[in-house]
């Protein structure tokens, strides 16, 4: 997967995705990272990248040319038949999510066009873009952070950068749901014990109990979330439901037993 960034602030881009997950990734060749700095294809003679708009208002807009021939310069690198992806970060788009990481993930190459000052010129952002998407109801004074948050998110789910696969590929079950508390030594502090369970040995009650918790916490931390999950997880219900009834009956087995034979 190859990330390219337009940008008039490279350092931001580069200090913040050459460190930790990330940085690794790129060192180690899974994902790679070509950072653009737009105004380096400026044809003004001062270097100068932005202009008032038209009609008037606050600020600066960046202009169409050097934002088109950056973008071009990018594209003949890539080099492809097929027309590679242009997210332009924009509290307008629509709001980025775990799915949206995922199917990002999919494609060779991504190119994140991040604007500055009050915008960019839109007839450039007719001509070029593919995808708008924000990170949120708020506003930024850049798109380079909403880019590197997206890049994080997507390279995450490229198989490798991530050590251990499971923790970024979500099994079936944990999809939508939050994360199960987790615990690290010591087994008592403050007074507070590690839940008996995790200590156990069992892996498979403990995956059930981190279930549990999980689904616990969505539904009262985000219903929303839980609504989604519980309607594409049928069958854990019911599957729940038949394991209650088993124990039940064993149960009743049991007591039935206990009260004949204290009867004879
Ligand atoms: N640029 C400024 N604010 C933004 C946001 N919330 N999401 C994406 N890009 C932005």
């Amino acid at each position: 997967m190859n990330f390219h960034v337009l940008t008039l602030f490279p350092d931001m881009i580069r200090d913040g995705l050459m460190a930790s997950i990330t940085g690794r990734a790129i060192k180690a060749g899974i994902i790679s990272l070509e950072v653009v700095n737009i105004r380096d294809y400026t044809e003004n003679k001062h270097k100068k990248v932005d202009d008032y708009p038209y009609g008037g208002g606050a600020g600066m807009l960046m202009q169409a040319q050097p934002v088109y021939d950056a973008w071009e310069a990018v594209n003949r690198r890539i080099g492809t038949e097929k027309k590679t992806r242009v997210v332009f970060l924009s509290p307008q788009g629509n709001t980025f999510n775990q799915h949206m990481a995922k199917e990002f993930a999919k494609e060779e190459d991504l190119i994140f066009l991040c604007g500055h000052y009050e915008g960019i010129d839109e007839r450039v952002l007719e001509e070029i873009v593919t995808d708008q998407v924000s990170i949120g109801d708020y506003v930024l004074t850049g798109g380079e952070l909403p880019a590197m948050v997206m890049i994080d998110a997507v390279s995450r789910m490229v198989p490798g950068v991530l050590s251990n696969q499971e923790s970024g590929v979500s099994e079936s079950f944990s999809e939508h749901l939050l994360e199960y508390p987790q615990y690290s030594r010591p087994e008592v502090w403050k007074e507070k014990k590690v839940p008996a369970i995790l200590l156990s040995g069992d892996h498979k009650k403990v995956e059930e109990w981190r279930l549990e918790q999980s689904l616990e916490r969505t539904k009262r931390l985000r219903p929303d979330l839980y609504e989604k999950w519980a309607a594409e997880n049928q069958e854990y219900f019911v599957r729940k439901a038949k394991k209650e009834e088993r124990l039940r009956r064993k149960l009743e087995k049991r007591l039935n037993c206990c009260t004949t034979h204290q009867g004879v």
